[in-house]
């Protein structure tokens, strides 16, 4: 399966992804988990992609198209992946659809994750993260089993610093005019997928399921 998992800030896609990830045994490439690597290794695509992170901006198309392409090359990709959070732009539809036609693919779906503002505040504020294993929780919805450590690997949570204030909030925005009308470009192909995210991690995953279960 290649599959497209899409929605705003905080709507659940890692979580999903990750559901999925472990469910069908297929990669996962999440564009904001491979340039907060970037960040924390300080490479030359961390200086760069921290420059509009730290704003709540778009990672350029040029560069982000580059690293999706270089990854959905590799031989773990060839028999289906899972893209968490790109494409986000036009272009980079446009580049991905491309990219996969010149190796004879094509995405099957695209599964949009929708929910309310309200809880897509609440769901951002209360979110915490493995630096290490990257493992999501969430304070109340999701919490570790002892405060502050991931039950994975034993590491301190932290929060994300895109999380704060003006910067989630400048997120959102950026969201609403550059990613939400790519929905209408999946829709006019006929791959478009909604999804209600307003519920419980395991009751959207059911039917995530019932979708992937039918392409
Ligand atoms: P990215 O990391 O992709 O951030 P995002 O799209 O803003 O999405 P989030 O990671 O905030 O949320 P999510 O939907 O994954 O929710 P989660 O599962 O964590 O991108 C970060 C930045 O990188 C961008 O701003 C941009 O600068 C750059 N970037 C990335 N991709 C790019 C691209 N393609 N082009 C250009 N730039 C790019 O869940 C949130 C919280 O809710 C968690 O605490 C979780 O435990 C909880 N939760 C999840 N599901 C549920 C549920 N069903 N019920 C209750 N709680 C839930």
């Amino acid at each position: 399966m290649n599959v497209v998992l899409m929605g705003p800030p905080g709507a659940g896609k890692g979580t999903q992804a990750e559901i999925i990830r472990q469910h069908y045994s297929i990669p996962v490439i999440a564009t904001g988990d491979m340039f907060r690597e970037a960040v924390s290794q300080k490479t030359e695509l961390g200086t760069k992609a921290k420059h509009y992170m730290d704003q709540g901006q778009l990672v350029p198309d040029e560069v982000t198209i580059g690293i999706v392409k270089e990854r959905l090359a590799q031989p773990d990709c060839q028999d289906g992946f899972m893209l968490d959070g790109f494409p986000r732009t036009t272009p980079q539809a446009e580049a991905l659809d491309q990219v996969l036609a010149d190796t004879g693919r094509k995405i099957e779906a695209a599964i949009n994750i929708s929910v309310t503002e309200e809880v897509l505040i609440e769901r951002i504020e209360g979110r915490v993260s493995c630096p290490d294993c990257k493992t999501i929780y969430h304070l109340n919805f999701n919490p570790a089993s002892a405060e502050g450590i991931c039950d994975e690997c034993g590491a301190s949570l932290t929060y994300r610093s895109d999380d704060r204030g003006d910067v989630a909030k400048k997120r959102l925005e950026v969201y609403l005019e550059q990613t939400l009308p790519l929905l209408e470009y999946y829709k006019e192909q006929g791959l478009l997928f909604n999804i209600d995210g307003n519920r419980p991690a395991d009751e959207v995953f059911r039917d995530i399921k019932g979708i992937l279960e039918n392409l």
